[in-house]
């Protein structure tokens, strides 16, 4: 098998009888007391049900927000609600995450019942990776799960510290993160093609010259390919743009060229005046982008460019929208990109991946996220893989 065989998986845990404590990422984004996405509560489905399948006590670890100390509004009460719905079994909720209140919440679990604790970051020591608090965590379970891939970013107490201290798996959902990752970027059919999009050059640094090494096509887009643009001495009007990082933009095309990794930016653009929906726009050429005008969006040719590309990718990796999708029409590049990739997926011929907040909001609104071989549910976790990084919550689950 792939990289999942370096980490021990369900497959490998005796679970029967067990408690076996599951960290799993809840921090779902809630507007008025409803969940507005689901996705990463749908993702550790798979694995509550199978370890209460096979008649472990399932004891869920989560984190909810940004806490600092104790929040009423940040309590995962109302998630155990929302769980319990999509599992279609009843969870139990305990006001604590450690000690005797959870202690005694544990002590009452049967055999296949489903509790979830209070959010692990209302106790500072979670984030410090206390041993005194992993140790508290520890007392609860006899086995540990880690099915928290979107938090695997965190060397917490309840994402790292703990796969010290039990016999540690990775749950489905994490396992299923990392083979395809691996097999996007690690060990991926040639071509690969990456499509990084989204404001900032400043906050992908790390993530552009790690991928030049990588990938064999990079795609830049949304704002951040402004910066390219400008530092080869085009005018970008008032588009967004980090000036000051002209000299930072031309060492990565630098890079790129010594590692023969093509990089295919903009060449027109959709120009208006105004940032707003449906502002009044043109195409025109990024040699041709007036002084008062932004590029909100790649244009036509572009768009050609970046498909005619994927005809022969096997791989690609997607972080990142083109252009302001928010604001239609200058959502057409992405959406355009993202049907590309999901009609040559449909066809075999292609493995796509992508990932991060505002990628999976441009994938859905594209409508074309469960065409994708893999949608990641990680945000800042995801980007930090792109940057080559090692996860801790991921490392320490290794055999
Ligand atoms: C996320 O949403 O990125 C993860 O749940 C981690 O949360 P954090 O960024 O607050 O650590
Ligand atoms: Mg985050």
């Amino acid at each position: 098998m792939s990289e999942a065989s370096a980490f021990r998986t369900l497959d490998d845990a005796e679970i029967a009888n067990k408690r076996v404590l599951v960290r799993v990422d809840l921090n779902v984004p809630v507007d008025n007391g409803r969940v507005t996405d689901d996705t990463r509560i749908q993702a550790v489905l798979p694995t509550i049900r199978e370890i209460s399948d096979k008649g472990g006590k399932v004891i869920l670890l989560a984190h909810f927000g940004r806490p600092k100390g104790e929040d009423p509004a940040l309590s995962l009460a109302p998630i155990a609600g929302e769980v319990a719905s999509r599992l279609g079994r009843p969870v139990a909720f305990a006001p604590a995450t450690t000690g005797p209140v959870a202690e005694a919440a544990v002590a009452r679990l049967q055999p296949g019942e489903v509790l979830l604790l209070e959010n692990t970051r209302f106790d500072k020591r979670e984030e410090k990776n206390d041993p005194d608090f992993v140790a508290a965590l520890a007392r609860l379970g006899d086995l540990y799960v880690n099915d928290a891939f979107a938090t695997a970013h965190r060397a917490h107490a309840s994402t790292e510290g703990l796969a010290h201290k039990l016999p540690a798996f990775a749950g489905r959902c994490m396992q299923e993160e990392i083979e395809a990752l691996a097999r996007a970027l690690e060990k991926p059919q040639r071509p690969v093609l990456a499509v990084v999009g989204g404001a900032k050059v400043s906050s992908k640094l790390d993530l552009l010259g790690n991928l030049v090494a990588k990938v064999d096509i990079l795609v830049i887009g949304g704002g951040m390919a402004n910066t390219f643009l400008a530092a080869q001495g085009k005018n970008v009007g008032k588009s967004l743009c980090e000036h000051e990082l002209a000299g930072t933009a031309l060492e990565i095309l630098d890079k790129a060229r010594a590692a023969s990794c093509e990089i295919v930016l903009p060449v027109d653009a959709l120009a208006a005046t105004e940032f707003k929906a449906n502002a009044a726009h043109r195409v025109a050429s990024v040699d041709d982008i007036r002084p008062d005008e932004m590029m909100l969006d790649a244009g036509p040719a572009s768009v050609e460019n970046v498909v005619a590309r994927l005809e022969d990718a096997k791989t690609i990796v997607w972080n990142g929208p083109f252009g302001a999708f928010e604001l239609p029409p200058f959502d057409t590049a992405t959406v355009a990109v993202a049907r590309a990739a999901a009609e040559r997926t449909d066809a075999g011929g292609l493995l796509s991946v992508a990932g991060g907040g505002d990628t999976v909001a441009a994938l859905n609104h594209a409508g074309v996220a469960g065409r994708f071989t893999y949608v990641s549910t990680a945000g800042g976790a995801f980007l930090e893989w792109l940057e080559g990084k090692a996860l801790p919550g991921v490392e320490a689950l290794r055999r």
